[in-house]
């Protein structure tokens, strides 16, 4: 049984929980794209864990994971990870698998993400539009790039030297012009670049190998498997909201490519979404709250982010986005987070539909411009005004949030199994 867990947002939904929570039940977590632009934390009896690359199921020592040929590696990153769970006395030995199809994150790919995103800034104020993206710095756009422009260097390509190489001088002749001319950044040493990741290559080797037959193997053996998308919907390179969007395809369908694993094969797909919205970086965001309740959002359910420490934006709950997510990635079921960051809310908003010049649209505009400009609908629904800590069983829940839940269904045509109402493990309703 394959199932698959999708951030139905822009992110920060927490998915982390959610999959560290299904992890129990399966054999397998698999990661399909993204990097370590992601930041996925989990607090587990008081110990707080943040994981960037190697999925959140690696926490549980039954449970294998693999890092598929759609994820970007970057070898830094992925050693510290390591690092960080050996000294957490978590043995990840023949437990982590790492596709050797996957596309390495190389020194220069974080200076042209970097340098891009500076450039595009200092745009920003000549003519008051925003061009910056806002990304992770992590390299994650500029090694997708070379993916599509085909100059991509694989972990593959660590097996032999002397291609590593020969790449390696080619990709860094034509990076050092762009840093030399365009940004006025120092050079790159091809050789001493080699000579790190012909290292890394010595530490990572007991873990590569062809991950695409080994889900395949697992499949045939009835084995459970639990795929795990990074990021959100709305940050898709197709579906999100271009181009204030991430490299890759978080939606459930990247999850087939990302893993070479056959659509047919992936039985049910669930969404994780926040009771509330955030996003992080620039772009439209038709239900950020500029005001005080925006505040409260973010300073009751601390959203700050995992990887970079930003303040995320704040806002409603979008339920028309949602629904459009709920269609793009085939959700049929939903973890419904940090409800308890609404606990002391008189009242609770959630945005039902955008409106455009007065006229009530049917879909998302795929424009970034005309998105800025949509107006939001909104619903009032009152709050429940008490904690929801320790409730375990769903009718137990005020009827205030029970009706929140409900009006989420109808919105967004998925059902909610899954309610969450604090970080820790224990913190978690499954409805029946
Ligand atoms: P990049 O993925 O670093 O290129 O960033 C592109 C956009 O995606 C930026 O707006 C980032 O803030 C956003 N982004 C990337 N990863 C995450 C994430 O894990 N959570 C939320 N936003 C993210």
């Amino acid at each position: 049984m394959v199932s698959l867990i999708v951030g139905a947002q822009w992110g920060d939904e927490g998915k982390g929980k959610i999959v560290d929570l299904l992890s129990q039940k399966a054999n397998i977590v698999a990661r399909y794209q993204g990097g370590a632009n992601a930041g996925h934390t989990l607090v587990i009896d008081g110990k707080k864990y943040v994981l960037h690359l190697i999925p959140s199921g690696i926490l549980h020592p039954h449970v294998q994971c693999v890092i598929g040929n759609g994820v970007v590696i970057d070898p830094v990153a992925l050693m510290e990870e390591i690092k960080m769970l050996e000294e957490y006395g978590i043995n990840i030995e023949g437990r982590l698998f790492i596709s050797h199809r996957a596309h390495l994150i190389m020194p220069y790919h974080k200076l042209l993400d970097a340098a891009r995103e500076k450039a595009a800034s200092a745009k920003d104020s000549e003519n008051d539009r925003k061009n910056a993206i806002g990304t992770t710095g992590r390299g994650i756009g500029p090694a997708y790039i070379d993916k599509a422009s085909r100059n991509g260097v694989r972990i593959v390509d660590l097996l032999d030297r002397k291609r590593f190489s020969d790449k390696l001088r080619a990709n860094i002749g034509e990076v050092n012009k762009l840093l030399d001319k365009i940004y006025d950044y120092e050079q790159l040493d091809a050789e001493k670049i080699a000579d790190e990741y012909c290292q890394f290559d010595t530490q990572i080797d007991p873990y590569i190998t062809d991950t695409t037959m080994l889900l395949h193997d697992a499949i045939q053996a009835g084995k459970t498997i639990l795929l795990e998308g990074a990021q959100g919907a709305m940050l898709d390179v197709d579906h999100g909201t271009y181009p204030f969007v991430t490299s890759s395809n978080p939606t459930s369908g990247g999850a087939a490519t990302g893993l070479g694993l056959a659509p047919t094969a992936i039985s049910v797909v669930m969404g994780v979404v926040k009771a509330y919205s955030t996003r992080v970086g620039n772009g439209p965001f038709p239900t950020e709250l500029h005001d005080e309740t925006g505040e409260r959002l973010r300073s009751i359910g601390s959203e700050f982010g995992a990887t970079t420490g930003r303040p995320r934006r704040c806002g409603w709950l979008d339920a028309f986005a949602l629904r459009y997510s709920v269609i793009v990635n085939g959700i049929s079921e939903i973890a419904l987070t940090k409800m308890d960051v609404l606990d002391t809310f008189d009242e609770i908003k959630i945005c039902t539909a955008y409106k455009l010049d007065g006229k009530v649209l049917k879909s998302i505009p795929a424009d970034a411009d005309t998105l800025e400009r949509v107006e939001t609908v909104y619903e009032t629904m009152p709050g429940w005004k008490s904690s929801l800590a320790g409730i375990r069983r769903y009718e137990d829940l005020p009827q205030a949030a029970q009706d929140y839940i409900a009006r989420i269904e109808q919105l967004s045509g998925a059902q909610v199994t899954i309610v969450s109402t604090s970080p820790d493990r224990a913190d978690t309703i499954i409805r029946s």
